[in-house]
């Protein structure tokens, strides 16, 4: 990949400047080798003294890590707290109560503050609200909200009474929301009337609606709906209830549900190699903890920024960085509602300026878009907008290519706030690759060294270290606290995707490809090794992809594989063949503007494949495996120059170039 050479090349390098270091939360090079030697020593004490330092205990743990069972591993087992106080009446304790928590930016342009007194008044009755409908600790609720206040609320209401949450991003179609449902066993569904997006409505309950209406749904007594938009939707007598009317006569103070640190706060559905989307269980102190120290280390939170991460709550990004890290950090943050692109493509520059962000945090794919946007139409430009408020800058969810880093960091930070490019996953609840602003020399492209105490490392296929310049499997070596502790309803799953026995079954393996610079050891992420796609920095398994497309009548057949694309990272193409003629020209295009349709329909717009090519064949080995390493040669428009002799049909490959 184009990519990965530029970045390996890369000369350019940007140290902390002095102002930052002497901010900073870790300050020096010197004070991070300390901590990691500290890690390094007596590693189940340095997370320890942190989780006594950052997280408010009920009951105190007395053990750290235990090991017992892994690698089902446990953290601070025998203490006991609860997320929501520590992310609310703490700052009510703290002297935070009339501090904003919440901007709200809408999609209309209209901005509307919280303050933690108000937040915590709204999450004690929407908590109560709950309990008073019969739900409480173990119990899962799907969340399938827009960008809001409430969203967050929802959450943290759960969190409040010790069930568990899993949010269900708002663009999924009724089926991945049905599926989801229907795995974690929910009792109950927080939804919205309709969400706005881009100036235009779109409905949710009507979604909820369809979902329960497909069956396997029979787990949820209760569905709450935020009115967003008022807009008159059905609703069914004993099972639904507007969320005022569920609030209307709520006590204004709820006693948290005092839960075990590894009390699972919330499960999150992620694509993994195999069609069935895996549920990620996280814990509920060490999740926590991470959560907080991320927020001090790598983003340097103080109690005068205002900070803005654009993720949606449907995704893990907005679980850490939005619903629980900022607030238990007391920070003052913007909750957005709308797209980066209306009214136009300047409205992440225009919301910067009109809330005088310090610390934004976005990805890739929006800030490439945003490029693109300001070439073609330069009133959008960022340099039309005062961003001097602007001190530091996050980047995440696929890897950073330098020319964006470089447009990012002089057009947006003015050449003078440092990027945190920091790599993490679903899986480990916070970042773990990262640089930290006042300790690491800065390299475009790189995600550059590990937070202090994860021993992320590069090894090969049987597990053994590979030098340095060298490329291999990303793997972490020691379990940390706010790691996943299960895949829900599946530990089998888990242990054969995170923990395989060709590692020798001790190390955590995130599924990427890594390499470590030969000089200072900075890491560059080199992509995906399993067959999972990162579009637009959202992950998509190939095999769920394919399985919606052959659950169309049309569809005999389908091989999906991904393709690199200046915007969207990779973009999604599918090989299909079809049950009847293959088509060709007009009915070819309307073809594959059904199948598009349909695997939205399916799964959700941001799965839908860019590129369908039919054919009367898959490229297949004798044995009838399909050669996708040749369906993606085909996909980027390469010349075919592999080895090709154990292919079946080599004449088609010729027919599948030629329907591009
Ligand atoms: C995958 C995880 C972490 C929240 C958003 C995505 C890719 C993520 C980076 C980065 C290079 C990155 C990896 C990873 N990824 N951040 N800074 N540099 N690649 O979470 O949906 O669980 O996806 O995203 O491939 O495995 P996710």
């Amino acid at each position: 990949m184009s990519t990965i050479s530029s970045v390996m090349q890369e000369t350019r390098v940007f140290p902390p400047s002095a102002e930052t270091v002497g901010r900073a939360a870790v300050a020096g090079m010197a004070a991070y080798e300390a901590l990691c030697k500290e890690a390094e020593t007596d590693y189940a004490g340095y997370w320890a003294r942190l989780a006594r330092e950052h997280v408010v205990w009920k009951t105190p743990f007395t053990q750290s890590l235990d090991e017992s069972n892994a690698p089902f591993y446990r953290w601070f087992a025998d203490g006991s707290l609860n997320v929501s106080w520590n992310c609310l009446d703490r700052n009510l304790e703290n002297g935070n109560a009339d501090k904003t928590a919440i901007i709200f930016e809408a999609d209309d342009g209209k901005a509307t503050r919280v303050s933690y007194r108000e937040l915590h008044l709204l999450v004690c009755r929407f908590a109560n609200g709950l309990k008073s409908r019969g739900i409480g600790k173990g119990d899962r609720v799907v969340i399938y909200m827009p960008m809001s206040v409430e969203g967050v609320a929802a959450m943290q209401a759960c969190a409040r009474i010790g069930a568990t949450h899993s949010v269900v991003f708002g663009g999924f179609s009724a089926k991945s929301l049905q599926e989801r449902i229907s795995d974690a066993g929910a009792v109950a569904v927080i939804t919205a009337d309709e969400q706005c997006r881009g100036g235009k409505t779109l409905g949710l309950k009507s979604v909820v609606d369809e979902a329960l209406g497909m069956g396997g749904c029979e787990s949820i007594k209760t569905m709450v709906v935020y009115r967003r938009t008022g807009a008159d939707i059905p609703m069914q007598a004993g099972r639904d209830v507007f969320l005022d009317d569920l609030l209307a006569g709520q006590a204004d103070t709820c006693e948290p549900e005092w839960v075990g640190a590894e009390h699972p706060l919330f499960l999150l559905y992620t694509s993994g190699s195999t069609g069935k989307p895996k549920g990620v269980q996280h814990s509920s102190g060490g999740y926590l903890l991470h959560a907080i120290l991320t927020m001090k280390w790598t983003f340097d939170i103080k109690p005068e920024d205002v900070y803005w991460c654009t993720a949606d709550i449907g995704w893990v990004t907005g679980h850490t960085y939005i619903t629980y890290g900022p607030l238990a950090c007391g920070a003052t943050q913007i909750v957005f509602e709308g797209v980066p692109t209306w009214p136009d493509a300047g409205r992440f520059w225009q919301t910067i300026e009109k809330h005088g962000v310090s610390i934004f945090y976005t990805a890739p794919t929006a800030i490439r878009a945003l490029i693109k946007a300001s070439e073609v139409d330069p009133k959008v430009h960022p340099r039309n907008y005062s961003l001097s408020t602007l001190r530091l800058l996050g980047s995440v969810g696929e890897p950073i290519n330098p020319e964006a880093w470089m447009w990012y960091y002089e057009q947006i930070g003015g050449s003078r706030c440092p990027i945190m490019d920091t790599f993490w996953q679903t899986e480990t609840g916070g970042h773990m690759i990262t640089p930290l602003p006042g300790v690491t020399p800065l390299v475009p492209g790189s995600c550059t060294l590990p937070f202090p105490g994860i021993q992320a490392a590069i090894v090969d296929e049987t597990g053994h270290d590979v030098e340095w310049g060298k490329g291999g499997f990303l793997v972490v070596k020691k379990p940390w606290p706010s790691m996943i502790r299960t895949i829900y309803g599946d530990p089998e799953r888990f242990k054969k995707s995170y923990y395989p026995e060709d590692l020798g079954g001790r190390l955590y393996l995130a599924g990427d490809g890594a390499m470590r610079d030969a000089k200072t050891g900075n890491f560059t992420i080199m992509g995906r090794i399993d067959d999972v796609l990162n579009v637009s920095g959202h992950r998509m398994g190939t095999m769920e992809i394919e399985s919606a497309l052959v659950a169309n009548p049309l569809v005999a057949e389908a091989a999906v594989v991904g393709r690199p694309d200046d915007l969207t990272g990779e973009a999604i193409c599918a090989f299909v063949v079809l049950k009847q003629a293959r088509p060709s020209g007009d009915a070819a295009k309307l073809m594959v503007k059904q199948l598009q349709d349909w695997v939205a329909k399916e799964i959700g717009p941001i799965a839908k494949p860019k590129d369908i090519r039919f054919g009367d064949n898959l490229p297949k080995t004798r044995s009838g495996k399909i050669m996708r390493r040749l369906l993606r040669a085909l996909a980027k428009g390469e010349e075919i120059t592999q080895d090709v002799s154990t292919l079946e049909n080599p004449a088609i490959l010729e027919q599948l170039r030629q329907s591009a």
